[in-house]
């Protein structure tokens, strides 16, 4: 992963050097959480990639769990608890699930629609044995009403088929919930999520690697790209972390108020992986600050996907308010490539694709926009991937983690609660208990 900056209307070297001083201790000190290793600080997350225990204990259950009979994961959580795996589901996988394919697949059951539902009960009234679906139930809590409605719908349904087979269910959720003993107490395999990792945090714990797993993907090398990208973000020349570099890019922006943040990702399979920071940056920053004089705090992130979106929301980007900041996410190269072939059905039409690779396309169309970017004097930040691999992946996700962190701290508010969320899953349940 390549992450540039300097390019973008720039950040001044006075404010590159204030806030590199700010943020240096607050590195220092994260640096010390991953040190430690032992999930005590709001920070935790950043033990994850290197605690080898829970990555046999997931290698080892998927291992008794996978069979070649199995067809279907079903994913059953909402937000954090899902948005992470789904991200790299479709990177990996999304594509290949356009054409029929043989290995198992996720689905996803994250809120109450009915039709999803149905489907997801097809899938169960088409299946020949109770060997070809799998049932993952994530929630931190244990009690998020999404959850636990879809896991009941479709738990029903299996068990109506299937006669009711614990060893079909695996639920994950905080030591101790009541979710988490109820499916140990009914001999369901479970897993107790690693304390003060929250949910949009926790891609890299059992949330992430298990469903992953199961496809067959070398999880471990999401690991490694973590571990690398930790070590760079956390280094102690901070100016040379990318994770540093774009919190502090970000803050200063917010600061001359741009106040919204654009993923620009030049690729679909990447939709998910900017939703899945849509969720990060949102919910970790916006925030009213406590006390007398609170104010609220916020970027507001969006997810473009190039070239698609230059053609519905380009002209108000290019055009519009100078309101945002832009990272283009790109991938620098695409095995195998697909070339235009040289006998065309309309030579004369674009002569100048003749010969051309759908990446080069992109890439040029992704220079051009960068190009009217710089001639707007539009700022943007870049990430280029090498490619898309689970690699890759883990070290973009750990690099936006820690730069969230960061963002926190430089903004003064909490990056791990959400305490607005919360307040709506409340009176849902008042409404749901009383009808009012
Ligand atoms: O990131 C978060 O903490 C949230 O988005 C939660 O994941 C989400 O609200 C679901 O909560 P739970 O995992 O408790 O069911």
């Amino acid at each position: 992963m390549k992450f540039h900056y300097t390019n973008s209307v720039a950040v001044p070297h006075v404010a590159i050097k204030a806030l590199s001083g700010e943020l240096s201790s607050y590195v220092s000190y994260l640096r010390q959480v991953t040190e430690v290793g032992t999930y005590e600080a709001m920070e935790s997350s950043l033990c994850v990639p290197n605690d080898d225990y829970m990555l046999d204990t997931v290698e080892r259950l998927a291992e008794r769990l996978w069979t070649a009979k199995l067809r279907t994961v079903l994913v059953i959580g909402i937000g954090g608890s899902n948005l992470g795996t789904q991200a790299i589901y479709d990177a990996m996988a999304g594509a290949r699930d356009l054409v029929s394919h043989d290995s198992p697949r996720l689905i996803f059951l994250d809120t109450t629609d009915t039709s999803r539902l149905r489907a997801a009960q097809t899938i169960i009234d088409r299946a020949l044995s109770a060997e070809e679906i799998l049932f993952i139930v994530i929630s931190k809590s244990g009690t998020t009403t999404e959850t636990i409605f879809n896991a009941e719908v479709v738990l029903a349904h299996f068990a109506a088929k299937f006669g009711r087979k614990a060893g079909r269910v695996v639920v994950m959720s905080e030591d101790g919930s009541p979710l988490l003993r109820a499916a140990a107490d009914q001999q369901m395999h479970t897993i107790p999520l690693p304390p003060r990792v929250g949910g949009r945090y926790s891609v890299f714990t059992p949330v992430g690697l298990l469903p992953l797993a199961l496809l067959g993907m070398p999880i471990r090398e999401l690991r490694s790209g973590a571990q690398a990208e930790l070590a760079n973000s956390l280094q102690p020349d901070v100016t040379d972390s990318a994770a540093v570099m774009s919190a502090l890019a970000q803050y200063y922006f917010y600061t001359q108020n741009l106040r919204q943040h654009d993923t620009f990702v030049f690729s679909p399979r990447l939709e998910s992986l900017g939703k899945w920071y849509r969720q990060l940056l949102a919910e970790s920053i916006g925030k009213t600050t406590v006390g007398e004089n609170s104010v609220t705090v916020g970027i507001t992130p969006t997810v473009s996907v190039g070239s698609t979106d230059l053609h519905s929301v380009g002209q108000l980007y290019l055009g519009g308010p100078h309101d945002r900041l832009t990272t283009f996410v790109s991938i620098e190269t695409m095995i195998p490539p697909l070339t235009l072939p040289v006998s065309r059905v309309w030579p004369d039409l674009l002569p100048l694709l003749d010969g051309k690779d759908a990446s080069l396309v992109t890439r040029a169309i992704l220079s051009g926009t960068q190009a009217a970017y710089n001639a707007s004097r539009l700022p943007y930040l870049e990430v280029e991937l090498a490619g898309v691999t689970l690699y890759e992946l883990g070290a973009f996700m750990q690099f936006k983690m820690c730069e969230v962190m960061m963002l926190g701290h430089l903004l003064r508010v909490n990056p791990f609660d959400q305490p607005h969320v919360e307040q709506y899953k409340n009176v849902t349940k008042r409404i749901l208990e009383t009808g009012q």
